[in-house]
This record gives structure tokens, C-alpha cells and sequence, in this order.
């Protein structure tokens, strides 16, 4: 296979058929606000699309994005990285080690030098002229500073490279910064989460390729089309905080009733990402779902904005989306959830 080729002729290549790729691109124009309709456009400007290169940097980090983007549904990890793009170096993915990845990701760089997609994961840290993290001897400065040069554009997946992240939190040992504090000369796209939607990540690369730009950001750099509404826009249990129904421990009759979880702690009316409508594990649940308020984790300095379990101060925060419309789309995610949900059970029944 052509390295270089399109990713149609991959594709083909790997025996993927035209049913498969038209699903993927209709979930991808669905997650970007498109039209039903825009799915055969996309797929024929993805096929045609040539498979860049792309070098993933891993700074100061948990591997918790590399382990949500391995556990991404669609496209597989698999298909996505033969297919869509040509990974060049992953040091978590890759085979080789030492010398030989190191060779790797500059001759990467020096082939593809103005072209390729600069992936990183992690903070980067600055303090002691970086050496709380050196690579081969190089620290993630230098090697942030020296791979950003020959990027086409930099994605920096997760909350750490985003923001900083946990890194940063207080007291910020290692003086942790996010790519952005670093390259200024370069588009960055900020795929924010502790870690990112699977989707969301190989939904920006999908963008990318089909459109060949970066797509509209947030003031915070993020994708609006999977970071314009806050967790509390599109929650399913919207309409409980409405009615002012709220769960006042974890075992009440209101939480076990599904009622709204404000006073629990949720940081969802403040916090931007689409896991009320996306969600995870292939569209299974998303933390509010499973019983716990949001964290918060797409947000800067989630980690330092106070008690997990402390409601937020009421006039901090303004509604977003009118009530109405918040309603009826908490609504409509509420009913197809309970669907799944009733389907789930007449499952395990059966088994039984
Ligand atoms: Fe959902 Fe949290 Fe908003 Fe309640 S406060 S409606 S649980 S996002
Ligand atoms: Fe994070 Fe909140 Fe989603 S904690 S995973 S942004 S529901």
C-alpha cells in the first residue's frame, strides 16, 4: 500500500467495503452538524483525500488518550490509522524503540516537513530547562518546538495538552504548560477531555481530511461542532432540573428516580463536550448517565475549580440554551437512552 496514496485506494486496499466507509461518513456529517445528505460529499472528497503523515508526540501524560483513541468504534483504531492516516511515529504504537523510533520521527519530519499532522498528548514541562521530561535525551520542549516547525497544523488531544491538565494543577511542580503556550505560530486544535470522546478525536482528523482546514473553534480552541453546547444543553436529565427535582444523596428516591444531580456537584452547566449526545463506549452512557455528575474535564483547571461535590454557586453560570429547547433535547437524548436502556434489559433477560 501506498503510503502516500488516498484514502479511498486504501480503503480498497484493506477490503473495506463502500457500506462501512458511507455509515462512518454519515456519523461523522451527523457529529458535525451537516445535513443527512452531506454524508455522499464527504465520502467522496475523504476517498480522494491523500493520507497524511502524522507524528504523535506523548509528553507529560497518563496514556489515557492513546487508551480511549484504541477503544474508538468508528472507524477502529485499526482502520483508522491504515486508512485514513499514515502514522508515522507513536511511541506507545510503535514497534521500534530507542535509535530506531527516534530515526523514525525525523525522517518523518524531514520527508513530509510542511505537511504532516502534529499530534500531541500531555502537558510540557518548562520547569529546570525542561528536564523533568526528556525523550532520548531531548527534552519536550525542544522536541514540542522542533516537530511544530514542519506541521501543517497541531491537534493537541486531552485536557493536559490542551490546558495543561492534571500536571498543572496546583502547585505545578513541573511548571506544565499546554501546546499552545509553546507554538504561536501554528493552528492548534484544542480536543479537550480527560480524556477526549474517541469519536471526537477521529472526528477531527476526519474533518481535517475532508475539508483540508481546521475546523471552526471555540474562543478556548476547541471544535465548536463537538464543543459548542455545555454537558447541561443537551442532558438527558435537563428536565428535572426544570421542574427543580434534584437527587440530594447518591442512594435517594430522587437518584434512583434519574432526577437532576446540581446539588450533587454536577459541573455539567459550565462544562463544553459532547458526552451528553455522543457519549461513550459506542454510544453506551457518559458519566451522568451512570449515576455521577460531570467533572467537569474538558474545562481548564478542572482540577482546581473547587469541590467535585459542591454545587456550583447559583448567578456564576447562565443558562445557555433556552429552557424549552434544552428540554425538549434532553427529551428526545432521555427517550432514545430509555429505548437502549429497555432493549439492554429485554437482552439480559433472554440470555437468562
Ligand atoms: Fe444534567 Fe448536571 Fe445539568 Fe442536572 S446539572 S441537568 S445532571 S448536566
Ligand atoms: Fe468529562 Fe463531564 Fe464528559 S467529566 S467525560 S466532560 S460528562
Amino acid at each position: 500500500m501506498d503510503p502516500q496514496g488516498t484514502v479511498g485506494e486504501a480503503l480498497r486496499h484493506q477490503g473495506v467495503s463502500r457500506r462501512s466507509f458511507l455509515k462512518f461518513c454519515a456519523a461523522m456529517a451527523s457529529m458535525m452538524g451537516l445535513p443527512p445528505d452531506a454524508a455522499a460529499a464527504i465520502a467522496e472528497s475523504l476517498a480522494k483525500a491523500r493520507r497524511p503523515s502524522v507524528i504523535w508526540l506523548p509528553f507529560q501524560e497518563c496514556t489515557g488518550c492513546t487508551e480511549s483513541l484504541t477503544r474508538s468504534n468508528s472507524p477502529t483504531v485499526e482502520s483508522m490509522i491504515f486508512n485514513m492516516i499514515s502514522l508515522d511515529y507513536h511511541e506507545t504504537l510503535f514497534a521500534a524503540a530507542g535509535e530506531a523510533a527516534e530515526a523514525a520521527r525525523e525522517k518523518a519530519i524531514k520527508e513530509n516537513f510542511g505537511r504532516y499532522l502534529l499530534l500531541v498528548d500531555g502537558s510540557i514541562p518548562t520547569g529546570l530547562d525542561g528536564a523533568y521530561s526528556c525523550i532520548g535525551g531531548v527534552s519536550n520542549v525542544q522536541m514540542l518546538q522542533e516537530a511544530a516547525k514542519g506541521a501543517a497544523a497541531i491537534v493537541a488531544i486531552g485536557t493536559c495538552a490542551a490546558f495543561g491538565g492534571l500536571p498543572k494543577a496546583n502547585p505545578n511542580p513541573t511548571g506544565a504548560v499546554p501546546v499552545s503556550a509553546l507554538v504561536t505560530d501554528r493552528p492548534v486544535i484544542n480536543v479537550s477531555g480527560c480524556p477526549p470522546i474517541p469519536v471526537v478525536i477521529t472526528g477531527v482528523l476526519a474533518h481535517y481530511l475532508t475539508f483540508g482546514s481546521v475546523p471552526e473553534l471555540d474562543a478556548l480552541g476547541r471544535p465548536k461542532a463537538f464543543y459548542g453546547d455545555t454537558i447541561h444543553d443537551r442532558c438527558y436529565r435537563r428536565p428535572f432540573y426544570d421542574q427543580g427535582k434534584f437527587a440530594k444523596t447518591f442512594d435517594d428516591e430522587g437518584a434512583r428516580s434519574g432526577w437532576c444531580l446540581y446539588e450533587l456537584g454536577c459541573k455539567g452547566p459550565v462544562t463544553y463536550n459532547a458526552c451528553a449526545t455522543v457519549k461513550w463506549n459506542d454510544g453506551t452512557s457518559f458519566p451522568i448517565e451512570s449515576g455521577h455528575g460531570c467533572l467537569g474535564c474538558s474545562e481548564p483547571d478542572f482540577w482546581d475549580k473547587g469541590d467535585f461535590y459542591k454545587a456550583l454557586p447559583t448567578g456564576t453560570w447562565s443558562a445557555g440554551r433556552t429552557l424549552a429547547v434544552a428540554a425538549a433535547a434532553g427529551a428526545a437524548v432521555g427517550a432514545a437512552a430509555a429505548a437502549v436502556s429497555r432493549r439492554r434489559q429485554a437482552a439480559i433477560a433472554k440470555e437468562k
